[in-house]
């Protein structure tokens, strides 16, 4: 059998659970007498040779339940759209020849580069330009629609609702109302997750354009039957209806970043309610922190899964958690769509039928 050397990458935003998939990837291929290099940086490795080092078995002792990743990584390196700026203008630049080049020249057989939505789609375009990628999906959002989960999502969620828990307490001692903003894009699944687990009176969802005074109406509802306080759980791209989503910036050719919703809808409870509001951003701590035995289980089964499709020589794949097992998509098809929350779906019905208002 060919003794494969393998690149491997992490591209976007990190997520607990990375660590444990380069292990396994690791571990796996060495086992079978491949060759594993990694690159530093997401997608500007392959164009800064100095960004590779070899994964040995050493170096991915004792990290299946770290945070972060060893690898670093990058969410504003796409060798298919470099951003220049000259004489105060901005241009986007396609390298990714030699990105292709780099990769040939240092005899690599394939990639396979763990990412999201948005890196993934980088990995598609690369595939296309001739790199052989096996993709694993990886984001705290869980909006990739070819995969059951991803890795990443659990953990992000057992945070989230760990802070809804603990402003419970402070909430119903002050008699106010806490509006909690989670991150997820433009998919409601980690507030919907949260929220319902976290048992908050309100969710807003991208997925469910929401009226504020359905949500006021939810919270005096709250008031007159003695519950004074109320928990509104906020996604970071719910939108009201006939409006739009809220950004923090919105720069440099990228998806804008979203935030602040959370704030706006505090000031408006308030000023409808005249309930002392306030609001907070739960951010990058979804982010951090050690990944749950479930994302590490997964996380492994993922690395390991994505090594046996290399074996196969199944290259332009994305490994899919389809329960019990592990299948492969192709990567094109794995970033077509965004998985969203259906509406119709039996987590949505529960938490209606838990009394769970959506402002809708
Ligand atoms: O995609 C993961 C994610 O954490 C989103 O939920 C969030 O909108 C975004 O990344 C934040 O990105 P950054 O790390 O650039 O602030």
């Amino acid at each position: 059998m060919k003794r494969l050397r393998i690149a491997v990458n992490t591209g976007g935003g990190d997520a607990p659970g990375l660590n444990a998939v380069l292990r396994a990837i690791t571990l796996t291929a060495l086992n079978r007498g491949f060759e594993v290099i990694g690159i530093r940086k997401g997608y500007l490795g392959l164009l800064d040779t100095s960004q590779l080092f070899p994964l040995t078995f050493d170096a991915v002792r004792g990290i299946t339940h770290l945070g972060g990743s060893i690898l670093g990584t990058n969410n504003r390196g796409n060798p298919l759209a470099v951003r220049v700026v000259e004489n105060g203008q901005e241009r986007y630049v396609d390298v990714s020849d030699q990105a292709v080049e780099n990769f040939r020249r240092l005899r690599f057989d394939g990639l396979i580069a763990i990412g999201g939505d948005g890196s993934l789609k980088i990995a598609s375009g690369l595939a296309q330009k001739g790199i052989p990628i096996i993709g694993v999906p990886k984001t705290i959002d869980n909006d990739l629609a070819a995969t059951v989960v991803t890795f990443g999502f659990d953990t992000a969620v057992a945070t989230a609702t760990d802070a809804i828990d603990k402003l419970h307490s402070t909430a119903e001692s002050h008699d106010r109302v806490m509006v909690v903003e989670l991150m997820g894009r433009h998919c409601g699944w980690i507030a919907l997750s949260a929220g319902i687990a976290g048992s908050a009176d309100v969710i807003l969802i991208p997925e469910v354009p929401f009226r504020i005074d359905k949500v006021c109406e939810k919270v005096m509802d709250r008031e007159a039957s003695g519950r004074h306080f109320s928990i509104v759980v906020c996604a970071e791209g719910a939108t009201p209806v006939g409006g739009e989503a809220t950004f923090v910036e919105k720069t440099d050719g990228r998806e804008g970043r979203l935030g602040g919703i959370a704030e706006k809808v505090a000031l408006e409870i308030e000023k409808r309610t005249g309930k002392e509001t306030r609001s907070l951003t739960l951010g990058h701590l979804q982010r951090g922190g050690q990944p749950t035995a479930f994302d590490r289980l997964l996380s492994l089964r993922f690395g390991a899964a994505a090594v046996r499709l290399a074996e196969e020589g199944r290259w332009g794949t994305m490994v899919a958690y389809d329960p019990p097992e592990m299948t492969a998509v192709p990567l094109e098809a794995a970033v077509a769509s965004l998985k969203r929350v259906p509406l119709d779906g039996d987590t949505v019905r529960t938490a209606r039928e838990l009394g769970i208002s959506f402002g809708d």
